[in-house]
């Protein structure tokens, strides 16, 4: 699988955990789009990075992490085939894979803590889509996602 992460300053710590939790997990190729440093910088910029490799097929999955997990939502959802989920728990992580087929999670650092967030990415790493039903309503969400892009 090819995973990209990316932050801003208020997920630079959390980004740098789960980094370096991901390269002990096999089978995993990660690519960090930053950034390097943290700097104040501004979410739409790093989010559109990971987001953009995901909705064009370069990347399988992404990992965002701000603040709040709430700007980095906002600016993945805009771009097409982009399914980002702001997962708080293991619950909501469990969901977001087996109903939603998530491929973008997103945290916020000051919202949740690296035990829990390590949980939520093990979690989300580990758990297949459904399918069934919940492929129904995907499909929906890309006609929606098509008729607006007109
Ligand atoms: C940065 O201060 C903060 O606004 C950002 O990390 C995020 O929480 C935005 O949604």
């Amino acid at each position: 699988m090819k995973l990209a992460i990316g932050c801003d300053h208020g997920g630079f710590e959390l980004k740098e955990e789960i980094l370096k939790f991901i390269k002990t997990v096999a089978n995993i190729q990660v690519s960090d789009m930053g950034p390097a440093a943290k700097e104040s910088v501004d979410y739409p910029d790093f989010g559109a990075k990971v987001s953009e490799a995901v909705a064009k097929g370069a990347m399988d999955r992404g990992i965002l992490i701000c603040g709040t997990g709430i700007g980095m939502s906002i600016v993945a959802n805009r771009f097409p085939n982009v399914r980002a989920a702001l997962c708080h728990d293991h619950f909501t992580a469990q969901m977001s894979r087996e109903h939603n087929d998530a491929n973008v999670l997103v945290m916020g650092e000051r919202v949740i803590g690296k035990g829990v967030a390590l949980e939520i990415v093990k979690t989300w790493l580990d758990t297949q889509f459904a399918g069934g039903r919940h492929q129904k309503r995907l499909d929906k969400i890309h006609e929606i996602e098509k008729s607006i892009n007109k």
